[in-house]
């Protein structure tokens, strides 16, 4: 009775293992998302910012140089549409070429979120991306997704299954 009572237990928790990882893997917790904004593009950060995302472990899983057009920068910010800002998001983010990537590690929103500092650069840390290269909180060097959702949403819409390794 007890033996089964245990093999009950072992195959409960190793379900529930598997349902976590499964839930794990399609949300894609251990991925985000970034752009290299135009911004650090033409001050030739693109090295460094790579550098610096691959030297704090994130794994490089798609990677586009690119450029958006004001449509497709503003489908890409369209949460943003309401915002008194989202005109000028728009042209900035359309007037040169970007690089966008998939990035993967563990916790990787929370990570990549530290790595590079706040929105605004004049209020990021010390050593983070923004701090090193961003201009204003508008040109600030680089985007990170907020969330494990809106990661998935934004390497769509740059990333086809075929692009991504
Ligand atoms: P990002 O992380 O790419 O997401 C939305 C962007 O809007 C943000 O980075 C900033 O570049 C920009 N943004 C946010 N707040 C402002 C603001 N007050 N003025 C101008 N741009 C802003």
């Amino acid at each position: 009775m007890e033996a089964l009572i245990l093999l009950s237990f072992n195959i409960k928790l190793k379900n529930c293992i598997f349902a976590e990882n499964l839930i794990k893997y399609t949300m894609n917790t251990n991925r985000t998302f970034t752009m290299i904004k135009p911004d650090a593009v033409a001050n030739g950060h693109i090295g460094s910012i790579l550098n610096d995302i691959t030297s704090a472990g994130f794994k490089i899983i798609a990677l586009k140089y690119t450029k958006l057009t004001a449509e497709t920068a503003g489908e890409f910010y369209a949460v943003h549409k309401a915002r008194p800002f989202y005109a000028d998001l728009v042209n900035f983010m359309s007037s040169g070429p970007i690089v966008a990537a998939i990035l993967e590690k563990d916790n990787a929103i929370e990570v990549f979120r530290a790595l590079i500092g706040a929105t605004n650069p004049a209020e990021a840390a010390e050593g983070t991306i923004r701090q090193k290269y961003a201009e204003s909180i508008a040109a600030n060097a680089v985007h990170g997704s907020d969330s494990d959702e809106n990661a998935a949403i934004e390497g769509d819409f740059f990333f086809t299954a075929t692009e991504r390794f």
